[in-house]
């Protein structure tokens, strides 16, 4: 062989595992979804606590099936209808395998090798366990099947889903590392709560002109809250403050909140006590006292 035709055939090697590595499904097995009472009961915790009802389902809706609207303004104008997670067959989710629930959850991408839009938020569920997404999906397939066609999203005609290959791997780039945690049992659980399921930082974290979190300035506000949650900007709270926030909606100044996080402590008020003192715990590490032991039960 010439050296040209092996220069070439490098060049090809090249590009082909390039395109492989933006275009590929990442390798994830194909796990089975459990089919334990236990591991559905888990799952039923784990989708509250993941807050999934506040997009999939809609106030009047029996179960999650879908069609609630999204409308972002940054960093374009687009209209997003969240599906159908009912396992009907034609339109929700009928069929799905753990496989198919690991790739969308963690990686944004459909069982066809599509791209979600990032309205869903997997780069935050991404952070969940593999056996965590198995049991919420253990949860959804045992749910009664709803019947609910979904519209399309309102997307500008360039908007190709497949631009989230290159945005993915820029975001992992450019997102940063949230500041470390402690190395607490509680704490511990109080992140993965808030950074693996409540998704709280994907309303309080600001983002980067393509949209992306900044994950170095974790809940310094964003365009949708200002006000910071992070230690600095709860500085005057206390852990029990916290867990009546996220369980009764009422801040630290006696405010009651609402709009979004309204909805978000309609999920929070049902996870159990000890786990909404994680979440204080790992907010607020700082505890100036007041009754951390207290609970409102
Ligand atoms: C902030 C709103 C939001 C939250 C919270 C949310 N989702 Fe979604 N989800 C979406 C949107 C929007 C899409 C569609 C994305 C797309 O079409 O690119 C989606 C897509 C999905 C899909 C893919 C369905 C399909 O037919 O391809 C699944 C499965 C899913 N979500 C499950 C969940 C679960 C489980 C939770 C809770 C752990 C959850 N979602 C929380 C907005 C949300
Ligand atoms: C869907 C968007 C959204 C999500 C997700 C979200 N929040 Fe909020 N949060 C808001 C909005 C909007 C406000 C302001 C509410 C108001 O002033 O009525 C707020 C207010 C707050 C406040 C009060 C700040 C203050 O000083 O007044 C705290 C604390 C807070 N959120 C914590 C959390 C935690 C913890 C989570 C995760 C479990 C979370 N939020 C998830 C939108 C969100």
């Amino acid at each position: 062989m010439n050296n040209k035709l092996i220069s070439l055939i490098i060049v090809l090697a090249i590009v082909l595992s390039g395109l492989y590595w933006v275009f590929g499904l990442p390798m994830v097995g194909s796990p089975v979804i459990p089919v334990s009472a236990d591991a559905i009961a888990r799952g039923e915790y784990i989708y509250n606590a993941g807050g999934c009802a506040a997009c999939h389902q809609l106030e009047e809706a029996e179960g999650p099936s879908g069609g609630y609207k999204i409308e972002v303004e940054e960093p374009f104008p687009n209209v997003y209808f969240t599906p159908n997670i009912t396992p009907d067959e034609e339109t929700g989710i009928g069929g799905w395998t753990g496989r198919d629930f690991i790739l969308a959850m963690k990686h944004g991408r459909s069982p066809g090798g599509g791209f979600y839009w990032p309205s869903f938020p997997y780069r935050t569920y991404t952070n969940m366990t593999d056996e965590d997404v198995l049991d919420l999906a253990a949860y959804l397939m045992t749910q009664p099947a709803i019947r609910s066609e979904i519209p399309d999203h309102e997307l500008p005609a360039w908007q190709f889903d497949f631009l989230m290959a290159g945005w993915n791997i820029l975001a992992d780039y450019m997102e940063g590392e949230p500041p470390a945690v402690a190395d607490d049992p509680q704490i511990q659980r109080g992140a993965y709560l808030a950074r693996a399921l409540g998704h709280c930082g994907e309303c309080h974290t600001p983002r980067n002109e393509l949209g992306m979190m900044v994950l170095s300035e974790e809940f310094a506000g964003s365009d949708i809250v200002s006000t910071p949650i992070n230690q600095e900007g709860l500085s005057g709270w206390t852990r029990f403050d916290f867990v009546g926030l996220l369980e009764l909606g009422m801040t630290a100044s006696f405010d009651f909140v609402g709009g979004e996080m309204a909805d978000v402590v309609e999920h929070t008020s049902q996870l159990s006590p000890e786990d909404r003192e994680a979440y204080a715990a790992f907010f607020i590490s700082d505890d100036a006292g007041g009754g951390d032991d207290f609970n409102f039960d």
